[in-house]
């Protein structure tokens, strides 16, 4: 996908991989729609992002992922703001081990809270344009980290959930209606990444190598 211009949403975006992804999307001309729970960090990166690329390049919302009210609110706002949403980067994530349901709230309920939100917005079926979906996983989403189980079982869930929802896109996308060369269905391509690895191959739906 050509990024020129395009409107991302980036969660978790304040710092870390997610402030990097930020950077690569503004970088290649995208607009980006930065939230995060952390206020201070994304209000410091949003004002060296503005040096940067323009005022107009980007937003930060306040937005805890765990929260439907805030996601919606979030999204709304995006789309009230810069017209749709054509990249939405699931990245916010946590390892905390003592804090089992909050970790399984940010990191699993988190990507699918926001994911189903999003979807209103960016699929094709409910008025949107279609795009792309970028969910960050980890290692520990495809091997079991020993000191960290519930991590391990919230990355698990992370890579089920896309694939999922790739395959599903795929299977609508082969077997939609078609008038003419027009597809009534159309296709939502849904890529896992874990760091550095990509683990979903966006074409056909499958993960690389398996
Ligand atoms: N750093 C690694 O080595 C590594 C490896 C594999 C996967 N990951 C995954 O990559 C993602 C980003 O990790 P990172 O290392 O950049 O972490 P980080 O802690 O540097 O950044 C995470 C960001 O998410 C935000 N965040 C936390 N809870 C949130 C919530 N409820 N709502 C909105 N934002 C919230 C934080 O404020 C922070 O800005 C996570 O999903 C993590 O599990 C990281």
């Amino acid at each position: 996908m050509a990024l020129n211009g395009k409107i991302a949403v980036v969660t978790g975006a304040a710092m870390g991989i997610g402030a990097a992804m930020t950077e690569i999307l503004l970088h290649n001309s995208a607009k980006v729609i930065l939230l995060d729970v952390n206020d201070s960090a994304g209000k410091t990166l949003k004002e060296a992002l503005d040096k940067k690329h323009g005022a107009e390049t980007t937003l930060f919302i306040n937005c805890d992922v765990t929260s439907e009210e805030q996601t919606q609110a979030a999204l709304q706002k995006t789309v009230e703001t810069f017209g749709g949403i054509d990249i939405l980067c699931n990245n916010a994530g946590i390892l905390d081990e003592s804090q089992w349901e909050k970790t399984i709230s940010v990191n699993l309920m988190g990507i699918v809270r926001v994911t189903y939100l999003a979807l209103k917005y960016m699929s094709k079926l409910t008025g949107g344009r279609g795009g792309v979906i970028v969910n960050t996983a980890s290692l520990a989403g495809l091997f079991p980290l020993m000191s960290c189980p519930v991590y391990t079982a919230t990355k698990f869930g992370v890579v089920g959930f896309t694939r999922a929802m790739a395959v599903r896109t795929v299977f609508l996308d082969a077997y939609s209606l078609t008038f003419g060369r027009r597809k009534v269905y159309s296709t939502f391509e849904i890529i896992g990444v874990s760091q550095n690895v990509r683990d979903v191959n966006v074409s056909d739906g499958l993960p690389r190598g398996r």
